[in-house]
């Protein structure tokens, strides 16, 4: 199994399990985090693809999303990263995501950068990874998909191939489209990941128009596409993107991805790689901010970066997400960390008179701009 950085305390099903830790699961967890991260991602990921990892679901219909025909049950989404091969694809229902992103995948399989290249910091509930894209390969990934249903909407995330030149960037995701781009509910074109070189330099819109006609010029229906955004862009280059997204055939956007900036962790700042966790919350909202307030609102936005609870997963909704995903939350907080962040999230709703998911990102200016939402 390929491997990404992630802990979690495994737990059987009990019917009744509360959203919060119980004592078992607060002992795994306390084993798991004692051991090397990425054994530890892969000792749970063996764990959570065999079914022996359950969760309590929050079911209301007040969580569903609608979005150009897919039916979201809630608005919390696994994030890119934890699933790079899509190896338990039919898993993420059962534990209580409203949808899933596999991948990141790329054209050929590569085993990713050196060990160590994940590093976790407790106490600031921070991630440090450098993974590069260790994964399977597009055609692997296609396999492995295929009679299989997630039952939830699957978003499937694309790559370049460490070894593919730039200047090839554009043929090298449309291989890994013509294979998966019929299992993928969306399509996500990652130019935002730190750790492979020269990726972020393909956040232009030259660079970004050229990858998306690739794709799109390949014969057959497209599902939506999306484009992930690190959130350590320039304010002219992020409002350039965001302007050509409204005037091309991009579905939306997601905010964001791991940031360069470890000042936030000073035991981090020698890690080369990307920051996530609580502390890139603040940052990542700040695009999402800057994002919402200039995307058209009939295109999709997903928020993600720094959700550890409901606060977190409200504020993403509030400042103009349709949807949001979660990775580091979910390490530090375990399986019972949806359940409990939608059950927030349905307090919080309660509290305010709001009926649905949809009520919350029309307050945002994005939507007050205009009121097609
Ligand atoms: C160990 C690790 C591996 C990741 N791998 C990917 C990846 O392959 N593709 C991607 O688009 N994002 C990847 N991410 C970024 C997450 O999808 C997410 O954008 C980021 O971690 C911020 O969310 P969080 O604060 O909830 O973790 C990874 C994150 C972590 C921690």
């Amino acid at each position: 199994m390929a491997a990404s950085g992630f802990t979690f305390p495994i737990v059987r099903q009990t019917g009744t399990l509360s959203p919060g830790m119980s004592s078992y699961q607060r002992l795994l967890k306390h084993l798991l985090f004692r051991m090397d991260p990425e054994r530890a991602h892969n000792l749970a990921m063996r764990a959570i693809t065999s079914g022996l990892v359950r969760t309590r679901l929050v079911s209301d219909p007040r969580l569903r999303v609608t979005w150009q025909g897919l039916e979201f049950s809630n608005p919390l989404g696994l994030a890119a990263g934890v699933d790079k091969n899509g190896e338990a694809v039919e898993r993420w229902r059962g534990m209580g995501f409203g949808f899933a992103e596999i991948g990141t995948v790329t054209a050929l399989a590569q085993p990713g950068n050196p060990r160590p290249r994940l590093f976790r910091y407790p106490q600031h509930e921070a991630i440090v990874n450098r993974m590069g894209f260790n994964n399977d390969g597009a055609e692997a990934m296609a396999r492995h998909l295929q009679g299989r249903r997630a039952g939830i909407p699957l978003g499937i995330n694309l790559g370049k191939s460490k070894v593919t030149e730039l200047e090839a960037a554009p043929a090298d995701y449309a291989i890994s489209y013509g294979h998966l781009r019929g299992f993928a509910d969306y399509v996500v074109v990652n130019v935002s990941s730190p750790n492979t070189p020269g990726l972020r330099s393909l956040q232009n819109v030259e660079s970004l128009q050229a990858v998306v006609e690739a794709i799109l010029g390949t014969p057959g229906p497209h599902p939506p596409l999306l484009i992930k955004l690190s959130p350590d862009m320039a304010s002219e280059d992020l409002y350039a993107v965001v302007e050509w997204v409204n005037s091309f055939p991009v579905a939306g956007l997601i905010c964001t991805n791991t940031t360069l900036d470890k000042s936030a962790v000073p035991e981090a700042k020698d890690e080369q790689g990307g920051l996530s966790g609580r502390p890139l919350l603040a940052r990542s909202n700040g695009v999402l901010r800057d994002v919402s307030e200039r995307l058209q609102p009939e295109k999709l936005l997903i928020g993600v970066g720094g959700i550890m609870d409901a606060q977190g997963l409200w504020a993403k909704l509030e400042l103009g997400a349709n949807l949001a995903q979660v990775y580091s939350g979910w390490v530090f907080g375990g399986p019972g960390m949806p359940a409990k962040t939608l059950l927030g999230l349905l307090d919080r709703m309660s509290h305010e008179g709001l009926n649905s998911v949809s009520e919350i990102t029309s307050r945002s200016a994005r939507a007050t701009r205009s009121r097609i939402l």
